[in-house]
């Protein structure tokens, strides 16, 4: 039986033993159901991709410098015209009444008492509206492009009038690769836990296959957007167009020079193409070929505060938080999250006080050891 864990949320209490953010990830064992934890948890095929992104964080060491006065430091960002209290930002994630039965609202709610920009996915299991309803001014919205234009174009109008104030773009995932981590654990999505936003947009008819045709090619990519769709979105969109899931120097030059606002080097976490490098190992090229100024995010495998530091030093400007917020999320409710959102942001401040970097543009490569 795959019954989200209603009765976890009562507990709308910070339990004793959370130390520190990651701690979020060991609790939320025991408060989402077995299958679905396995779903949030994995990464697509052997999770080589969901290894390498935790194995590069573990790789670099910080070097920190003495003596230096950080008595006026603080995390503040400037991103995309605003001007944010820390560079924490909440990761779209996708289903999320697994986790909570409160779902994206509760996470929203915890995201606003942190000041934290929450990232609302297509996918997400409360509608957009309602998402942006409990989330603070700091709201994005994370879209999938649609089998059909109009439906596209519905989701765009409906985040502008929902009051996000950007578009996540996530071109990484055309078609979903399977994880075998929640095959083998029987995950099956509940019937209480739907793409709401989804609902009133008509489902596209099956295309049919001419014999030796390729379900993949012929199939299921005949809807992934290319470069035109992309373009086409710039156009229609009054929103600042931000594009996830780059890893190559050569697109984040392609996405810039078409118009793009902002990108996120991303690897989806680990759960789409399985055998791409880590998201820490593709920041620094790519930060190099779009120069300092054009603002650059990551996402994939941060666990602390430590973590986001050394994103920052390789060339972030800030950087999502995925299954740690779902983590939190199931064990603690709103609450949860702002607390696992709190740890990071100080536990970012403890290493920037230790290694003399008053400010986030102090944290630059030089602070790293290798
Ligand atoms: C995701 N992610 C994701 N990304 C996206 O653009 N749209 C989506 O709907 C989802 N859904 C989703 C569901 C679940 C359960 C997870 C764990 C992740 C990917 C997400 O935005 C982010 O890229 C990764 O989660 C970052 O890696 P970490 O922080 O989980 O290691």
């Amino acid at each position: 039986m795959n019954a989200t864990p209603q009765a976890r949320s009562a507990a709308n209490r910070i339990p004793t033993d959370i130390h520190c953010a990651q701690d979020y990830e060991a609790r939320a064992r025991e408060a989402i159901a077995w299958p679905s934890h396995e779903y949030i948890a994995g990464g697509s095929g052997s999770e080589a991709t969901l290894r390498a992104n935790l194995a590069a964080f573990a790789h670099h060491s910080i070097l920190p410098r003495l003596l230096r006065d950080t008595t006026a430091g603080h995390t503040r960002v400037e991103l995309l015209g605003r001007s944010l209290p820390h560079p924490v930002l909440l990761a779209p994630v996708a289903f999320q009444k697994l986790a909570h039965p409160a779902g994206e609202v509760e996470t929203a709610r915890g995201a606003a008492a942190m000041d934290a920009c929450m990232v609302c996915s297509t996918l997400s299991s409360c509608s957009l509206e309602d998402v942006a309803h409990s989330a603070g001014h700091d709201k994005w919205f994370q879209l999938y492009f649609q089998p059909a234009r109009a439906a596209t174009l519905d989701l765009v109008r409906r985040a502008e009038a929902a009051g996000y104030t950007a578009l996540v773009v996530t071109l990484d995932a055309s078609i979903q690769a399977p994880s075998i981590r929640s095959l083998r654990a029987g995950f099956q999505m509940p019937p209480d836990v739907r793409p709401v936003n989804l609902a009133a947009y008509p489902v596209p008819p099956q295309v049919s296959l001419e014999p030796g045709q390729s379900i993949i090619f012929q199939g299921m990519m005949t809807e992934a957007p290319t470069w035109k769709d992309l373009a086409w979105l710039i156009e229609h969109s009054t929103l600042p167009v931000i594009v996830k899931g780059v890893l190559h120097p050569d697109d984040a030059l392609a996405l810039r020079a078409l118009g793009v606002a902002a990108q996120i080097v991303s690897n989806h976490g680990g759960r789409s193409l399985d055998g791409v490098p880590a998201s820490l190992r593709a920041l620094p090229a790519i930060r190099a070929a779009l120069g300092n100024s054009y603002p650059l995010l990551l996402d994939s495998g941060i666990r602390s505060g430590g973590d986001i530091f050394k994103a920052l030093a390789l060339g972030a400007d800030a950087v999502l938080i995925g299954r740690l917020q779902v983590h939190a999320l199931s064990v603690a409710g709103a609450l949860g999250v702002a607390h696992m959102i709190k740890m990071l942001r100080e536990e970012l401040e403890v290493c920037m006080a230790l290694s003399g970097c008053p400010t986030l543009a102090d944290i630059g490569p030089e602070i790293l050891f290798d």
